[in-house]
């Protein structure tokens, strides 16, 4: 594999509204290295999530391409898509988006799961993950209505990583938090990317959370500016 994680090619999205068109999303051009970590910062309605939604291979765009780990998506069919959204990727929301009937253990295991990995292996993998995040062992019995927010978004951190992504996406991540817990879970996200490489593209309204990032770009009615 290359240098890259993301290489994204004239990336635009229209949306076909009663109202008439929008361009939420235009001709977005944008190279991620392997280790980089990006923030995309922007106003409300600027595109930021419409933007993740096309290089989380979630929706699909209007036209361009998206390239994961030297693997072009523009061409595939959904189940290729799914393929490659399970193996290469790992979200971080705003919501956590756990699955509330099952335990933070069960939330991390599920994208292994999904990848057909054995048993041993997950269990391997949740013990390695666990300690990087010193995640406490009794939080993971328990489901997300008996955690904390920032426990949460732990478990989600956690569920993230544990398929070794080659890219992990956040949409306001910390917009749930509050800032002491927000600045401990970018402290974190940073560690990882210091000791496991972890390569990271994060869209944020807030400057504050996006100077934890050492690469920043802009994002203005659909557009992609490079800071500095
Ligand atoms: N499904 C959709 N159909 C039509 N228009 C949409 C759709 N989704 C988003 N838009 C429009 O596209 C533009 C970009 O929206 P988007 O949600 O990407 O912005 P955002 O930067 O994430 O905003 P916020 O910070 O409020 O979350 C907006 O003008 C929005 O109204
Ligand atoms: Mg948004």
């Amino acid at each position: 594999m290359g240098d890259y994680s993301l290489e994204i090619t004239d990336l635009t999205k229209i949306y076909k509204t009663p109202g008439g068109d929008v361009n939420a999303l235009l001709d977005a051009n944008l190279m991620v290295k392997k280790g980089e970590q990006v923030a995309v910062i922007g106003p409300s309605g600027s595109g930021k999530s419409t933007f993740l939604s096309m290089v989380g291979l979630l929706d699909r765009p209007t036209r361009g391409d998206v390239m994961i780990d030297g693997v072009s998506t523009s061409k595939l069919g959904d189940k290729g898509l799914t393929e490659i959204r399970r193996k290469k990727i790992g979200f971080i929301f705003q919501q956590y988006n756990l699955i509330s009937t099952l335990t933070g253990r069960e939330n991390i295991q599920l994208p292994l799961y999904l990848q057909g990995k054995s048993l041993d292996e997950i269990d391997k993998k949740i013990n390695t993950i666990s300690e990087r995040l010193a995640l406490d062992e009794k939080f993971l019995e328990h489901f997300p209505k008996q955690l904390s927010g920032g426990q949460q978004q732990r478990i989600a951190i956690a569920r993230a990583l544990v398929g070794d992504p080659a890219i992990v996406l956040g949409d306001e991540l910390t917009g749930n938090l509050d800032s002491k817990t927000s600045e401990q879970t970018m402290e974190l996200l940073k560690e990882l990317n210091e000791t496991m490489g972890l390569t990271m593209l994060i869209v944020t309204h807030d400057m504050h959370i996006a100077e934890y990032m050492e690469r920043k770009i802009t994002i203005r009615d659909g557009r992609l500016y490079e800071n500095g």
